[in-house]
């Protein structure tokens, strides 16, 4: 451009935006507004996302291929693909991301009372590594508003919601029931986050007898409650060998129904490039994918198949996802990759799976979980 002033690059925009989503089919609409979101701070722009998704005509989700059908925790999943927490932490939009092609969607963190999380800025795009790092701190609305929307939503599909303890709580094994029994009625599973990077200590529970009394506690404020509802848990990517095995163990004697492997991670691989590598916070996306998958396949082997494991971190093709499964999930969850492909990636995954299966992988997807987890568990 001669004597012009260079209109930013790709990356550039990518670096200071939180939302880069190519919406398809029924949420043309986005695209529209895409050009303006980019201009705004990620937070910003992730906001006006939610705000125009709860604007959208409510639709049934699409119809999927019977043979990505998924059963786990006494549920039936229409795809193995899941929204992981964090995305629509207040339950505004689980319908509509239902309605993009999601099997289901995660709702959360969410904690008691609300809270405003960390100073902003606190989610940084590293486009060079493809990675995101956020150091949010559990901003949301607390459980009112939240189990409110749940509660007047005509169920069309997967809902589970993600809970959390309040930063300056005197207990946070408390906080943990207290999701446990609000929204055990309106979420159709609860996940116990024990492992975000963000909270001073909450990792802590994480400890074989904190987390014995803490699952002790929660499960029996499930079974209280009368609903049986499946009780998740999702834990860190940092853990080391020992301290995985004190929480399989304790998970697997409480009879938790499944967990979620991992969270974001507070490591910086020695091959991030981007200039907010030294952010703080929780590192997810692609520089997260062999470390979290590694985790996977090292719980999937400590389990023994006492229960099913949900697999994220850093899936951002049917390649990424596959890879998961055959380290040993059932089912999956994506945020990060959504952030640099579009929601236009639930389908691209989706059908890359359908190849896969027609290629080789047999009638299912089940019958692929974990076929790789010994050969990525001994990887040092
Ligand atoms: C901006 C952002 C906010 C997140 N918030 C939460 C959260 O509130 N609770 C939670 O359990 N995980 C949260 N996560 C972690 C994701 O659920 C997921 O475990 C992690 O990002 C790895 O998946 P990904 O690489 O597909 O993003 C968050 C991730 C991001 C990027």
């Amino acid at each position: 451009m001669a004597g012009g002033v260079h209109p930013p690059s790709r990356e550039t925009i990518l670096r200071c935006t939180g939302s880069n989503f190519s919406l398809r089919g029924n949420v043309n609409l986005f695209d529209l507004a895409l050009p303006f979101a980019r201009l705004l701070d990620p937070e910003d722009a992730h906001r006006l996302a939610i705000r125009g998704l709860s604007a959208l005509p409510q639709r049934p989700p699409p119809a999927d291929d019977a043979r990505l059908k998924v059963e786990a925790f006494g549920l039936t999943f229409p795809n193995p693909l899941g929204l992981a927490a964090g995305f629509d932490k207040n339950a505004e939009v689980p319908d509509a991301m239902l309605s993009l092609g999601f099997g289901f969607v995660e709702c959360g963190t969410l904690t008691p009372r609300p809270q405003t999380g960390n100073p902003r800025p606190r989610i940084f795009r590293l486009p060079d590594d493809r990675g995101v790092i956020n150091r949010l701190g559990f901003n949301n609305e607390g459980f009112a508003p939240a189990v409110a929307r749940l509660k007047s939503r005509v169920r069309r599909g997967i809902v589970g919601a993600n809970l959390g303890a309040n930063k300056d709580t005197a207990d946070r094994t408390d906080d943990y029931v207290d999701g446990i029994k609000t929204f055990a009625p309106h979420a159709d599973y609860l996940t116990i986050n024990i492992s975000s990077p963000n909270t001073p200590g909450l990792r802590d529970l994480q400890a074989a007898e904190a987390l014995d009394d803490l699952l002790a506690r929660a499960l029996e404020a499930r079974d209280s409650a009368g609903t049986r509802k499946p009780v998740l848990l999702k834990i860190a990517p940092d853990l080391s060998l020992p301290e995985l095995d004190d929480v399989v163990k304790v998970a697997r004697a409480r009879r938790v129904d499944g967990m979620i492997v991992s969270n974001t991670t507070v490591s910086r691989p020695d091959f991030l490039r981007d200039v907010n590598r030294k952010e703080s916070g929780g590192l997810s996306g692609k520089p997260l994918f062999d470390l979290s998958t590694r985790m996977l396949a090292r719980t999937y082997i400590r389990v023994e198949n006492q229960f099913p494991l949900i697999g994220v971190g850093g899936i951002d093709s049917a390649e990424t996802a596959w890879k998961k499964i055959r380290a040993g999930a059932t089912l999956l969850q994506l945020y990060s990759g959504m952030v640099y492909r579009g929601f236009g990636l639930v389908d691209e995954i989706k059908s890359g799976l359908l190849s896969r299966l027609n290629a080789a992988g047999g009638p299912s997807l089940a019958a692929n979980i974990g076929l790789d987890a010994r050969d990525l568990a001994a990887e040092p």
